[in-house]
């Protein structure tokens, strides 16, 4: 099955990016040459008014959308696109000394002065009403207008403000979800150092001690913006109905649960800029890339998303300005479209003069014509998106899904222990992700909450929290024949970060690892331990590997031993497990191990279960294989992260070169950093 185009009258590949002609107004011949450039470049879709509020409202009230009409007319005859965007990201400096309640209160509890972007009150009733405004005389003016493509709503929404407005909705925001301060107390265990609260206006969002009140609070933030952003788009939604929404992410950005945010998107849009820093192996920024991207599908259900922005060379902000050597932007271009992308956009267009962006990586840099590498190897991927467009509308078909939820992190993050120094969340859903990522398997990257039904093999890696319902599903999801693998930290609170007692790991799901998790020791770099595997075990895993940060005390209660602690007091107890629960198994990792153990236990899992590999032989370290289909047609993305040359091994399969038309078959040999798509032939 094939999903419709992002922008349903275009069933090509969008390509462009951000592009701010609003700072080139007293520079028509620059607009001029940008459309020149447009059709060398192969890009056809522009992001247009991002932060130009100031230039359509100079004044209160007195608006102005000539530059806006012109751009939009010249890129309708060309037959190109405009996302256009709602200014609320940055706010007219008029605005803030009229009516401070725009700005946002810090957490000192002083109101922000009028400066950079991204900082105005959620709340404030005037800010609100000024967004409106602005939006209905967008979607006003533009409604049947040619080149509307999509909306991009405000700019990254992110931060906090506590201002007595945002305080007060906090408060009712806590009355609707408890109901009664005592039930308050209750969930959030405030019987400590004093704070059981017997009013609203007691609870300060600020006080760390109370985990709850943390956890609610992140939760709060993401209402509050999933609720301005759908204030933003009511306007959107009744002028220009057919036109879909989206707000653009931040890969795995802490501050907001981007999984509400994607329910309030007719489509993906992320913003991505790895960094592609090590000379010889990008493999680790690569696989992360590759999750994230694979979080992006999964929000939607696997449909196409937009990589709305990414740097086409090297951005101003990060530690280094490490240029993309050759090939490196082709990969991470053809890497974001195997793994569901219809669109690879750019920030920038072109890139501006002065101010804090003029050393960002663009398109068009300040020489200000097409003879750059830049502009060539952007031109060259205008050029490949024409080759792909039987790609359009596809996805993939996951066997397997990883569980990353951005509530279990927060409740981590917010608890003080089990041990401090080492709990990288991210970074270990990354260590099992990137197992089948070498494997050249697809993965879906899902949050507790998903449906598990498409799925035969299911990896919670640290699921700290288990929300309400879950263990129930997962307990069916095995009896029905799932396999689950489990690590350290599964199932210790409850979604108020409230420890479940009777045992870990909590609310029944003991009985279906078959075993009982009695105490965590949060070992230090000084320790030393290791995971021994026992002899004969059913996956026939062999050696010793090393073990960092956790090892948790498991105690059998059904579950069969695959490997033991080698040292220490508890050496010879359980670290690796397995057990039968109706029709499926659950494997349970109680120790955090080096890389080599989670690539041999997930190796031999797969194999177990027969998982389908995208490529039948082994992959070259540094080499993964993506798959989109659409049921029939099979699109292969093979990509060398190590910037030597690999030969891929193709066993006795054919396949049609995307790019070159040539028929490979036997081994594929790709370039320093290279990459290839190539269409299976049955
Ligand atoms: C993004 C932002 C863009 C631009 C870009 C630079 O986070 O949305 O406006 O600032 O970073 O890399």
């Amino acid at each position: 099955m094939k999903y419709p185009p992002i922008i349903s009258k275009f069933p090509h590949f969008l390509h462009g990016g951000d592009y701010n002609p609003d700072q080139w107004l007293k520079h028509p011949k620059a607009i001029d040459e940008d459309f020149r450039l447009m059709d060398l470049s192969g890009c056809n879709t522009f992001s247009l008014g991002i932060f130009a509020w100031t230039s359509y409202e100079p004044e209160e009230g007195k608006f102005n959308f000539d530059w806006l009409d012109m751009i939009m007319d010249r890129l309708a005859k060309k037959g190109y696109n405009a996302i256009l965007a709602t200014p609320s990201g940055a706010r007219p400096a008029w605005m803030a000394m009229k009516y401070p309640e725009v700005l946002r209160v810090s957490r000192s509890g002083l109101r922000e002065t009028y400066n950079n972007r991204h900082n105005h009150c959620w709340t404030s009733p005037v800010y609100r009403e000024k967004v409106n405004i602005i939006n209905t005389k967008l979607a006003e003016r533009y409604k049947y207008h040619p080149a509307l493509g999509a909306w991009h709503v405000s700019n990254e929404y992110n931060g906090e403000c506590l201002c007595d407005l945002c305080l007060k909705s906090w408060y009712e925001w806590l009355r609707k979800k408890y109901k009664t301060i005592d039930n308050l107390n209750e969930c959030w265990w405030t019987y400590f150092w004093s704070h059981n609260y017997t009013a609203w206006e007691q609870i300060d969002p600020r006080d760390g001690c109370v985990d709850g009140l943390r956890l609610d609070w992140a939760r709060f933030i993401t209402w509050q913006c999933c609720d301005f952003m759908k204030h933003e788009i009511v306007p959107l939604k009744k002028l220009t109905p057919a036109a879909k929404v989206t707000a653009n992410m931040m890969g795995f950005f802490n501050g907001l649960d981007y999984w509400r945010v994607a329910e309030v998107c007719d489509f993906i849009a992320d913003d991505s800029y790895p960094s592609w820093y090590k000379p010889d192996d990008n493999s680790d920024t690569g696989s992360f890339q590759g999750m994230a991207h694979d979080m992006h599908r999964s929000m939607k259900g696997g449909k196409p998303f937009v990589l709305m922005e990414s740097c086409p060379s090297a951005t101003n902000w990060q530690p280094y300005h490490r240029l993309k050597r050759p090939g490196v932007h082709k990969r991470e271009m053809l890497q974001a479209i195997a793994h569901g992308a219809d669109a690879t956009m750019y920030f920038q267009y072109r890139k501006g003069m002065g101010s804090c962006e003029k050393f960002h990586g663009a398109v068009i840099d300040h020489v200000g014509h097409e003879k750059t590498r830049v502009f060539k190897e952007v031109s060259e991927i205008g050029k490949i998106h024409r080759k792909l467009d039987a790609v359009i509308g596809t996805s993939t078909k996951s066997e397997v899904a990883i569980v990353n939820d951005w509530e279990s992190n927060w409740a981590l993050d917010y608890s003080a222990g089990p041990t401090n120094a080492s709990k990288k969340y991210i970074e270990n859903c990354h260590s099992m992700y990137r197992t089948f990522w070498k494997s050249g398997v697809s993965v879906d990257v899902i949050e507790s909450t998903c449906s598990f039904d498409k799925y035969r093999l299911l990896v919670l890696p640290m699921l700290f929290m288990l929300k309400k319902g879950f263990a129930e599903r997962i307990d069916k999801f095995v009896s029905d024949g799932g396999t689950v693998i489990a690590t350290y930290l599964t199932g210790i609170v409850d979604d108020h970060d409230r420890c479940f007692t009777g045992g870990w790991p909590g609310c029944g799901l003991r009985k279906v690892f078959g075993l009982w998790n009695e105490e965590i020791d949060g070992i230090t770099p000084d320790d030393k331990q290791q995971v021994v595997a026992v002899k004969g075990n059913e996956l026939n895993l062999k050696g010793k590997f090393e073990v960092y940060d956790y090892c948790e005390r498991i105690h059998l209660e059904g579950a069969k031993v695959l490997a033991v602690y080698g040292n220490d007091f508890y050496s010879g107890e359980p670290a690796i497990t397995v057990n039968r629960h109706g029709k499926g198994k659950v494997y349970y990792m109680a120790a955090r191990t080096e890389d080599d153990f989670l690539m041999k236990l997930s190796s031999a899992v797969m194999e177990d279960l027969k998982i389908r590999k995208i490529l039948q032989k082994t992959l070259p370290d540094g080499v993964t294989a993506q798959m989109r289909t659409d049921g029939k047609r099979e699109f292969v993305f093979v990509l060398n992260f190590k910037s030597k040359k690999q030969t891929v091994d193709l066993g006795k399969e054919k396949f049609k070169d995307m790019l070159t038309g040539e028929t490979v078959k036997h081994s594929l040999k790709l370039e320093a950093d290279g990459s290839a798509v190539l269409e299976r032939i049955f």
